[in-house]
């Protein structure tokens, strides 16, 4: 990694995050740590936007010269409209987590489902026509489910609210007419009926996640997990836990004990972060030095 220290000058090109809050993101460190590696005269600075003033801000981002910014909860979905041109991922999720911004317009995208992808496959999974089980039906499990759909997967989709997990299968099934989508509630029976032959389950819900650094106010989310007690974890079947903080959460525990493999979220966070940084800079993202800058901030290896 490079030691020299990077002097912020008249050159210098900014990107950020926009976010309320965002003092706790790990992106700032892990895209200043890619900009020192390759020696770019770039910087990324986290950008608190209250939620009132997303149109301000874009319009802001686009006056000041930034050359774009990544968007975290709970603006994605806020940059849809606003934005000059949407990606196809982007528009089909209804989240927008990258902008492009470049002479005076803003290009939506969302790389949240190719660096879900990305994850699978450092963790040496193909997902083509694979067979699914996502939990939880919010923002994050669009993304998820897109990319599987776009993956011709089977997915089952088990939600605490089954009708937005029911809504969620029916709007993606277009995506691919050889995916195969369904949806339902978060229940013993279905967990263990759609357990049944999975290759890969995929937790898009907070449950298991630290409380004192997220927005979550629920103060028992990281004590918990979405799977019963009661059901066995698949051994055959890769978990993919979208939560990084903590690196182990009690429903990875749960599948290492049934001897299955059990991935947190900080490779999908890495891999979007990859992909926006080079919409943004047009060279290849140095993925091992932001692994190790976001390693440094929440631990683990
Ligand atoms: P994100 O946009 O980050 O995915 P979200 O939109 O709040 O976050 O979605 C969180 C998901 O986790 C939702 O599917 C939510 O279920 P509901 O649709 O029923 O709200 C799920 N979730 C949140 N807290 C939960 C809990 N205590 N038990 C089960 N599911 C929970």
């Amino acid at each position: 990694m490079s030691t020299s220290r990077h002097i912020i000058r008249g050159s210098t090109q900014v990107v950020g995050l926009i976010g309320w809050p965002v003092e706790h993101s790990v992106s700032p460190p892990m895209h200043n740590a890619a900009f020192a590696e390759l020696g770019l005269d770039w910087c990324y600075v986290p950008l608190p936007v209250h939620p009132d003033r997303v149109p301000e801000a874009l319009l802001g981002a686009v006056a000041l010269g930034l050359r774009g910014f990544n968007a975290t909860v709970p603006h994605k979905e806020a940059l849809v409209p606003l934005v000059d041109t949407l990606t196809d991922a982007a528009r089909a999720i209804g989240a927008v987590n990258t902008v492009l911004l470049k002479d005076g317009k803003a290009v939506g995208h969302n790389t949240d489902a190719g660096g879900f992808l990305r994850a699978l496959n450092d963790a040496g999974f193909d997902p083509q026509g694979c067979s699914a089980l996502v939990l939880g039906a919010g923002g994050a499990a669009r993304a998820v489910v897109y990319a599987l759909a776009t993956s011709h997967a089977r997915v089952t989709i088990l939600n605490r609210t089954p009708t937005k997990a029911i809504a969620l299968a029916a709007e993606f099934s277009p995506v691919s007419p050889r995916a195969r989508l369904q949806g339902g509630p978060l229940d013993e029976s279905p967990i263990q009926q759609a357990s049944l032959g999975v290759n890969l389950v995929v937790n898009t819900t907070p449950l298991g996640m630290w409380t004192r650094s997220s927005r979550i106010a629920d103060a028992e989310h990281d004590e918990i997990s979405p799977w019963p007690e009661t059901v066995p974890f698949p051994r055959e079947a890769l978990l993919m836990d979208l939560i990084y903080n903590p690196r182990e959460t009690p429903l990875m525990r749960q599948a290492l004990q049934a001897g299955a493999r059990a991935c947190d979220g900080l490779s999908m966070l890495v891999h979007q972060g990859a992909e926006a940084f080079t919409l943004w800079t047009g060279q290849d993202a140095p993925v091992d030095v932001m692994m190790a800058a976001c390693v440094a901030i929440l631990g683990g290896e």
